[in-house]
């Protein structure tokens, strides 16, 4: 949108300057408009250096080196000025009219609304790396989140390839689309089907794994979920883990051992999003679940089988949004069934999807007929109903 302001924030070093060096030369070279790309932490030359193994110097941007925001007001407040600026970073941004050092919340504010009042004048689209600091939110992007137009997120956990591009702010469309793209040697590639890479590196039936069909955004995305139980030589056993909140794997142990008569006492118990995804969504619970009671037991969770649905005090599973749109993309990856929430006037029958996909769906009403169900040698038997 012309004349708006864009936040991104991000760790230091997630790939916050490649994704925009990036977007910048694929927006100039789409809209034939020459795009600004102005680094506070950089010298010009090691810009460019980026941009060439990059591969994207052939678009018109024009890259420059700058923090004082008088000279870039000066430079830009023209009318054949860039259609988008890009500034990295906006903490190494000033305006010298504060005695405050950049990076400070005064300067970091003072600096913002300089641009912003520019990019609204001068019909730009202003787009602002903010670091987020060690120091917690401190002059970081949360006290930029409200003078801006929208707030993106790029995060991924360091050591994993993959990012994620997150919208939680936007006035002017959704905020629950995401992006998700792959860190290579030329840079960040957009990944078509995350589910597939989230599951590459699967091993088929183990116990302790169960694979859990999730939504990013409004993205269906398959991610497997691993748990290790292990006798603990810890006068309190230890509960580590990855990639979920550990408070909701607390729940999770803590409803299977009262209403499933289950007991973890006395074990360690590490719980691990694979592929470095980070899960928020209550909808994990169940597949939680599963790997726990599978590393439990030592017995698989079917590999065919994919697991959602929210957990209650009670040990009953609740309904969760979006389970057609889960299902489709567990038919689109070959797997074949589901163990899932109740749905209301729908019977245990086969999932009608498209493509040759029939999905065998097993309704969960309550934590111990998941339980029956993963101990029992067939995955088939009855299922015990709770009131
Ligand atoms: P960078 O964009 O500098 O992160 P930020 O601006 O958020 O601090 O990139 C961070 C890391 O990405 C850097 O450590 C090296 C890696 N990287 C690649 O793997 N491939 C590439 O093509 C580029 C440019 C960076
Ligand atoms: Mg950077």
């Amino acid at each position: 949108m012309p004349g708006s302001a864009v936040l991104v924030g991000g760790d230091p070093g997630i790939g916050k300057s490649t994704l925009l060096l990036q977007a910048a030369a694929a927006l100039a070279a789409r809209s034939g408009r020459a795009c600004a790309y102005v680094s506070g932490e950089e010298a010009i030359d090691q810009v460019r250096l980026r941009a060439q193994r990059l591969g994207v110097t052939a678009a018109p941007v024009e890259l420059a080196s700058a923090t004082s925001v008088r000279d870039l007001v000066d430079s830009l407040d023209h009318a054949q000025g860039p259609g988008v600026v890009v500034i990295d970073s906006i903490q190494t941004m000033y305006v010298d009219n504060l005695e405050s050092a950049p990076g400070t919340v005064a300067q970091v504010r003072a600096s913002t609304q300089e641009l912003i009042r520019l990019a609204k004048a001068r019909g730009f689209v202003l787009l602002l790396v903010g670091h987020v600091t060690k120091e917690g939110m401190i002059a970081g992007p949360k006290v930029l989140e409200h003078m801006v137009d929208a707030v993106l997120y790029f995060e991924g956990e360091r050591g994993h390839q993959f990012r994620i591009l997150r919208t939680t702010k936007n006035r002017f469309g959704p905020t629950d689309e995401i992006g998700v793209f792959e860190m290579t040697e030329q840079g960040l590639m957009e990944v078509a089907n995350p589910s597939a890479l989230f599951l590459a590196e699967r091993r088929g039936e183990v116990s302790g794994a169960s694979v859990f069909a999730g939504l990013e955004g409004t993205r269906p995305v398959l991610v497997e979920i691993q748990a290790l139980v292990a006798p603990s030589s810890l006068g309190t056993p230890r509960r580590a883990v990855v990639g979920w909140d550990s408070g909701r794997l607390a729940m999770v142990l803590a409803v299977l051992e009262a209403r499933c008569g289950l007991s973890f006492a006395g074990q360690d118990v590490y719980l691990n999003v694979a592929g470095g995804l980070r899960i928020s969504e209550p909808a994990a619970d169940l597949a939680v679940a599963a790997a726990l009671v599978s590393a439990l037991a030592d017995r698989p969770v079917p590999a065919e089988a994919v697991v959602f649905g929210e957990i209650g005090l009670a040990g009953e599973v609740r309904a969760v949004s979006q389970a057609e749109q889960r299902l489709k993309e567990a038919a689109k990856l070959g797997f074949e069934r589901a163990f899932l929430p109740p749905r209301r006037g729908r019977g245990k029958e086969a999932a009608g999807l498209p493509a040759g996909g029939a999905l065998e769906v097993i309704e969960i009403g309550h934590l111990q007929d998941l339980v029956e169900c993963l101990s029992s040698h067939s995955p088939d038997a009855p299922l015990r109903r709770h009131a």
